[in-house]
């Protein structure tokens, strides 16, 4: 490395009301290093890299790039300074081609030629191995294009660093592997890159440098190279240690089958449903879900997971088929609010625009779907006492970093909005409950708790479908794994015969 770094934070400091995220952080980031940031959910990494992409003023602290002392203002403000970033929730216009979106804000006043353009681009695809259609529209791309858009945008601009806000929680894991690949040609090239994760082990695989917050101060800084040294088991205790006090985790448990007697609470017969363009995305899928069992959906993206997780939330029609729910046809009783109340929640993979009301509170949130009922409301009539009462035993029990059940859940950290949403449908101690990846941006600790707490639910005799790209997590916690490939179930394996192997070839279409 060489002496002079590229960015220097000085004892960065930034309250929001009733918490404060940064408390006088120090952070540095050197040309050719990748900087990994780790912390529980709200610890303040987000608002860290906010603060150095101009999306967050800090109270006090300074900034210097390359030596001298700066002001960011704005995110515009920190692109023409060289920083470039990901966003956890990202930024791109819908509507626009994946170019349009990629020279949006470019040096104001300038004409880019489109030829031009296409040929630096070409380049850069080339030089970070990238690859992305240019003239798709972005709503028609998958989320792992999506953020290889938003890193070409920060090539594109010449950005010497890049942040990347928890990049591999929605990726896939071959995905993910093209992304460290992009990250070490970015190294190669003297880029600096801040990587914010959940996932220790990708920590240890990629980076030179981890720092690491705990109730927004810095608490340690370690080095990748020796960690690496010392072996994955010792590398995780170290952090452990750091980031929850001391505290082991548990190991995770594989549990005990519950009772091998079959009772069916649902059943799809030959469903079929569409897609948003009219596509076919679910073809005549027949499964049987039995009382207190977790069904594993093991398929890579976009095999239809958030179809068949939406007809049973009553948010997709059912062209053909039937569902069945404890015996009844409920394949026409359609609509989110009416599945609630006929015993099946669920937990979406999408937080931030179906899972929570941004703009309402937390007490608000904690409710939605059950507002009408007794002892929230009566005659019409909200109980705001008891709606708190209860919002505040979810905040205890999910251990929700927020100051009280009055704040809009739009400002808490991913992994919190995501407790929320957890809490509230887990709340409903449901007959069936359908979640589509619902670790996804949780902590350590959380996620091995959301774990335990699916099979607490499975054993008081809920049904899970349990929907994930992650396979280890599914071999983890499933009786039984069903792989869906291109809309159709392939295949259903027992735990007990289910492997990375054999589950591995059916998510690519290839039957045993
Ligand atoms: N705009 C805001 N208004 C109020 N509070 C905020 C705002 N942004 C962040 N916070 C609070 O600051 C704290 C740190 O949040 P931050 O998003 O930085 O955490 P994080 O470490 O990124 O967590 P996660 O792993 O869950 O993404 C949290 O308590 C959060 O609620
Ligand atoms: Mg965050």
């Amino acid at each position: 490395m060489n002496n002079q770094p590229l960015i220097r934070l000085k004892a960065i400091t930034k309250r929001f009301k009733g918490v404060i995220a940064n408390d006088a952080v120090d952070f540095d980031l050197y040309p050719g290093e990748v900087h990994t940031l780790l912390g529980e959910n709200g610890a303040g990494k987000s608002t860290l890299m906010h603060i150095l992409s101009g999306l967050v003023q800090p109270d006090s602290g300074s900034i210097e790039i390359r030596g001298e002392s700066v002001n960011i203002r704005s995110p515009y403000d920190s692109l023409r300074h060289g920083i470039g970033m990901v966003y956890q929730h990202f930024a791109l216009v819908p509507n626009l081609t994946v170019i349009e979106n990629i020279i949006l804000g470019f040096e104001e006043g300038l004409i880019l030629n489109r030829k031009r353009t296409e040929s630096v681009l070409k380049q850069i695809f080339k030089e970070f191995e990238l690859s992305l259609p240019l003239d798709e529209k972005i709503s028609n791309l998958s989320v792992g294009e999506r953020q290889r858009v938003e890193i070409a945008k920060a090539l594109f601009h010449r950005s010497d660093v890049l942040i990347l806000d928890e990049p591999t929680s929605v990726l896939t894991p071959i995905e993910s592997e093209e992304l460290f690949n992009t990250v070490f040609s970015m190294r190669r090239m003297g880029k600096a890159v801040v990587f914010i994760t959940h996932k220790l082990k990708e920590t240890i695989g990629i980076s030179d440098r981890i720092s690491i917050l705990k109730l927004g101060k810095k608490v340690a800084e370690m080095s990748g190279e020796d960690l690496r040294q010392v072996g994955e088991e010792e590398g995780y205790r170290r952090i452990f240690d750091v980031m929850f006090d001391n505290t082991q985790l548990p190991k995770d448990t594989t549990t005990i089958k519950r009772s091998s007697e079959e009772m069916p609470i649902l059943e799809l017969d030959q469903v079929v449903c569409l897609g948003n363009f009219g596509e076919m995305r679910l073809k005549k899928l027949s499964l049987k879900l039995n009382k207190g069992e977790i069904f594993g959906i093991a398929g890579v993206d976009g095999n239809g997971q958030k179809e068949l997780a939406e007809i049973l939330a009553g948010q997709r029609k059912v062209v053909s088929g039937r569902l069945i729910l404890d015996g009844n046809d409920i394949t026409h009783e359609e609509g989110a609010g009416t599945r609630t109340d006929l015993g099946i929640s669920y937990i979406t993979d999408d937080r931030m625009q179906e899972g929570c009301a941004l703009s309402m509170s937390v007490a608000e949130n904690s409710i939605l779907r059950l507002f009408k009922r007794p002892p929230f409301s009566r005659r019409k009539i909200m109980n705001k006492a008891n709606i708190n009462r209860h919002a505040e035993a979810l905040i205890r029990e999910f251990d929700i970093k927020v100051s009280g059940p009055d704040v809009d859940v739009g400002t808490l950290s991913g992994g919190n909005i995501q407790k929320i949403l957890l809490a509230r449908e887990l709340s409903l101690h449901p007959k069936v409950l359908v979640c589509n990846k619902p670790t996804q941006g949780l902590d350590a600790k959380t996620t091995r708790y959301v774990k335990d707490r699916l099979q607490q639910e499975s054993v008081r005799g809920t049904a899970v479908l349990f929907i994930s790209s992650d396979l280890d997590e599914l071999l983890s916690c499933s009786d039984r794994i069903g792989v869906l490939y291109d809309g159709e179930l392939l295949d259903i394996v027992n735990r007990c015969d289910a492997n990375r192997e054999n589950i591995g070839k059916l998510m690519l279409g290839i039957r045993q």
